[in-house]
């Protein structure tokens, strides 16, 4: 390429450029042709490094366009600063990205080492740090993010907040914040009865900065017991996610609800099996968000690598036959959701010792078919659940197989996705699908627009409810 000419950029991207070039030590020019090198790589764009304070992400709501909520997480200079890394651990667990800042006293208490290798991204100390200051970046670190914690908030740094200070990073990123602020006091019972320290919680919680503790207890110093102890991180979590997330709806109270997920493992000998690449990101996102509609959610998941979700029932299985097993001791439930991948084969007599090259024939592979889970249920005499929804994943004439999928397998919905190589969804964050539902005879088609699997499992799980409110009605 000899020039490079590019023209009418939105203000966005230019300031991303600009940035990024800064950043980089590079041109503006030189970082367009860096990017468009990365882009025409196999593979693709590099993802973006996480500890790079310049991402461009909209800086009003940064979390719309990631889905993931952001806790700017203050460590303050107190003996409760070690449970601020629990803190962090907590945080994440329920969904944040959390950036976390030290205040210099703080680092006499944990070190950032251990706070990054928690939060998986360099972490931040310095007000005048040339790295992250060129482009003001205490400023980013107050405004993007969805809330700010300070954990321990010391007597001291609260006296700062309320006074209006702003000589270190943490307490200029509070004076520039206009995110909400969670505070977890921790100090003395002495200090935190002091009036000094009375006046100036006064003063921060009329200024509307909100607090989590302290809690009463045992204190670090021998034989001291009184008001003062930092809120358990766990408690702190939750206000934070309440605070992040307000409480939605529970459209799915008192119901039932059993999903499977993941790929299943059909073994061969010992040490090898038959398996695909299905993630189970799509059925955990479900199980998620059917508990935070207030379903009591079990979720039966082959051998993936994803934690959790919280407030569900995980059971952890191998082969399809143990998921169907799982999935029948879950019965009865009001909803199934089965958006397992699970194995249409398994082979025939599984190696009791590893199979051995043996220079002469292959081994044979004989295979069976496995039981096939969504039929099963959909057809079951005696507790079948009132709405069974398959997932068809197809690589070819997609609406036609999911409708006769449907049929033949006696299931009410079927939400059906492309998984073609070309189309990232085995594996990826998003998801393109088209939702059928069965009414007698008739079958309807609704194609939704591509979304991440978060927004997916919400619309399905919104689905449900009304499906269940129109039935009631
Ligand atoms: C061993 C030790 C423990 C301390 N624990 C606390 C504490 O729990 N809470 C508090 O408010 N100050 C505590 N302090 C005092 C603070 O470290 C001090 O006020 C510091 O300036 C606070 O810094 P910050 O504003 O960065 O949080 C402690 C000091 C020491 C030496």
């Amino acid at each position: 390429m000899a020039s490079l000419t590019i023209r009418k950029l939105d203000d966005a991207i230019r300031d991303e450029l600009r940035l990024r070039a800064a950043r980089n030590g590079r041109s503006v020019e030189d970082e367009v042709r860096t990017i468009l090198r990365e882009a025409s790589q196999p593979g693709g764009l590099p993802a973006r490094h996480p500890d790079v304070l310049t991402d461009a992400a909209p800086r009003s709501r940064p979390e719309a366009a990631t889905g993931q909520l952001r806790v700017t997480l203050i460590i303050g200079g107190g003996i409760a600063a070690y449970k601020a890394l629990d803190l962090i651990r907590r945080l994440k667990e329920r969904g944040s990205h959390v950036r976390v800042v030290l205040t210099r006293a703080a680092t006499q208490f944990v070190t950032p080492l251990a706070a990054s290798a928690l939060a998986n991204e360099r972490c931040f100390t310095d007000l005048f740090d040339p790295q992250s200051e060129f482009d003001a970046g205490h400023i980013r670190l107050a405004r993007e993010c969805d809330l700010i914690v300070v954990a321990p908030a010391t007597a001291d740094l609260m006296a700062k907040m309320a006074g209006g200070h702003a000589d270190d990073l943490a307490t200029a990123i509070l004076l520039a914040a206009n995110r909400p602020i969670l505070l977890a006091p921790a100090m003395n019972p002495l200090m935190w009865n002091n009036a000094a320290t009375r006046r100036n919680v006064a003063q921060l919680k009329h200024d509307g900065v909100m607090m989590i503790g302290p809690n009463a207890g045992e204190m670090a110093e021998a034989n001291e017991a009184g008001t003062g102890r930092m809120a358990e991180p766990t408690e702190i979590a939750i206000a934070a996610m309440a605070l992040l997330r307000p409480p939605q709806p529970q459209t799915l109270a008192g119901k039932r609800v059993l999903i499977t997920a993941g790929p299943t493992h059909e073994p061969i000998d010992p040490v090898r099996y038959i398996a695909n690449r299905s993630s189970g990101k799509q059925g955990f996102a479900i199980a998620a968000a059917a508990a935070a509609a207030g379903a009591e959610v079990i979720l039966v998941s082959g051998p993936v690598e994803l934690k959790d979700p919280p407030g569900v029932v995980v059971k952890r299985v191998e082969s399809a036959r143990d998921m169907l097993a799982a999935v029948e001791a879950a019965l009865p439930v009001d909803i199934a959701i089965f958006a397992a991948a699970v194995a249409d084969w398994r082979v025939v007599s599984e190696g009791a010792q590893k199979l051995k090259k043996t220079g002469a024939a292959l081994p044979p592979l004989v295979l069976t078919e496995n039981p096939d889970i969504l039929a099963t249920i959909s057809k079951r005499a005696g507790n079948r659940p009132p709405l069974v929804i398959g997932f068809a994943a197809e690589t070819e004439h997609l609406i036609d197989n999911a409708r006769a999928k449907i049929v033949r397998k006696g299931c009410d919905w079927i939400v059906a996705n492309d998984v073609s190589p070309a189309t990232g969804i085995m594996g990826g964050d998003s998801n393109t699908v088209h939702l059928l539902t069965r009414h007698g005879n008739e079958i309807a088609v609704d194609s939704w627009p591509p979304m991440g699997k978060d927004g997916v499992a919400s619309a399905l799980i919104k689905r449900v409810a009304e499906h269940f409110e129109k039935a009631n009605s």
